[in-house]
């Protein structure tokens, strides 16, 4: 059965059917799909029977797949090292308490690419709804591509060779976390340019988002306004589009063309089971198999352990 592609819009996002991904897949098959990703930035999969095994063994198509970062004392309801719990759920699947649900829903709010604070960027995210709340809860899509062919010339001038500092802890910040600027300097952040060529389609695209601090070499009050400018463009109406979803349904963005919001819902009230695996950016240099917990261990006072448990069931897989 061919595989069926019908666009959201003239240029960004596409549902997909008529393949069942919770099987092994040919060659070409993998290589049609990973050519409609690089082509519309997200896709949209409904219905699809994953499990978190068949999950995971799909998201490995697009390159490898990421160990999830681990927050320490706290036990992760994730049966596989590789998923991303976007859930707003504890270990017994019951609603987490007020505050941390407060501060971590209004960072993903927030615009952005995920782990742009890396200097090893994540390139497709694939998040799965296993339990979705009655009404809401969706997620929303801008495409930087488009957003960036559409800007004057005047302004793709100036972001020509300008590059940008981004950082996690900058983002929580904004969040609501009490970091001060002073703390945020002396922890890790990474740094890359404003405008890149997104390798799967060759073309341009601007990647700035929530994770971004500074521009380098330029003030750092113009730098923020001008960083909120381009988000602002970004995520006008014509370059956005929302997904809800049903259990089973799974969204891919590709965080190097595209930006993502989680949408509004009653968190306090509604279980919003979602899981996420994410590749590594195929053009990146090497780096460590659990390069976030090298990146939390250097930061200090984090929330995150060495992810033991997980490195050695890496590890002894491998
Ligand atoms: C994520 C994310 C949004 C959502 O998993 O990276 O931003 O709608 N999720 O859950
Ligand atoms: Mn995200």
């Amino acid at each position: 059965m061919a595989i069926k592609v019908e666009p959201i819009s003239e240029r960004f996002g596409a549902e997909v059917s008529g393949v069942d991904i919770t099987k092994p897949l040919d060659r070409a098959t993998q290589r049609e799909i990973v050519d409609i990703q690089n082509k519309w930035g997200v896709t949209v999969w409904r219905n699809t029977g994953l499990t978190d095994a068949s999950h995971v063994a799909f998201s490995r198509i697009f390159g490898h797949v990421e160990l999830a970062p681990r927050h320490s004392g706290k036990p992760c309801r994730m049966s596989e090292p590789e998923l991303f719990d976007a859930s707003n759920l504890d270990i017994e699947g019951n609603i987490v308490s007020n505050e941390s649900i407060r501060l971590g829903a209004k960072g993903n709010r927030l615009w952005h690419s995920d782990s742009s604070f890396m200097d090893v960027r994540s390139a497709q995210a694939l998040l799965l709804c296993h339990e979705a709340p009655p009404h809401g809860g969706p997620t929303w899509f801008a495409d930087t591509r488009s957003a960036y062919d559409d800007l004057p010339q005047a302004m793709k001038d100036r972001l020509e060779g300008l590059e940008a500092t981004h950082s996690y802890f900058w983002s929580r910040r904004r969040a609501g976390y009490p970091y001060t600027e002073e703390e945020i300097d002396a922890k890790p952040q990474a740094t890359h340019p404003v405008v890149h060529v997104h390798a799967g389609s060759g073309r341009k695209a601007l990647f700035v988002g929530a994770h971004t601090r500074d521009i380098l070499g330029m003030d750092r009050e113009e730098g923020r306004k001008l960083i909120d400018e381009l988000v602002e463009w970004c995520t006008q109406p014509q370059y956005v589009f929302a997904v809800h979803y049903k259990p089973g349904d799974m969204t891919i963005w590709d965080n190097l063309c595209t930006l993502h919001r989680g949408g509004e819902y009653d968190d306090t009230q509604y279980r919003r089971d979602m899981r996420r695996t994410t590749v590594r950016d195929p053009l990146a240099p090497a780096a460590a198999i659990d390069h976030f917990t090298k990146m939390f261990t250097a930061a200090g006072d984090t929330p995150f352990s060495p992810a033991e448990k997980t490195r050695e069931r890496v590890l002894a897989a491998s």
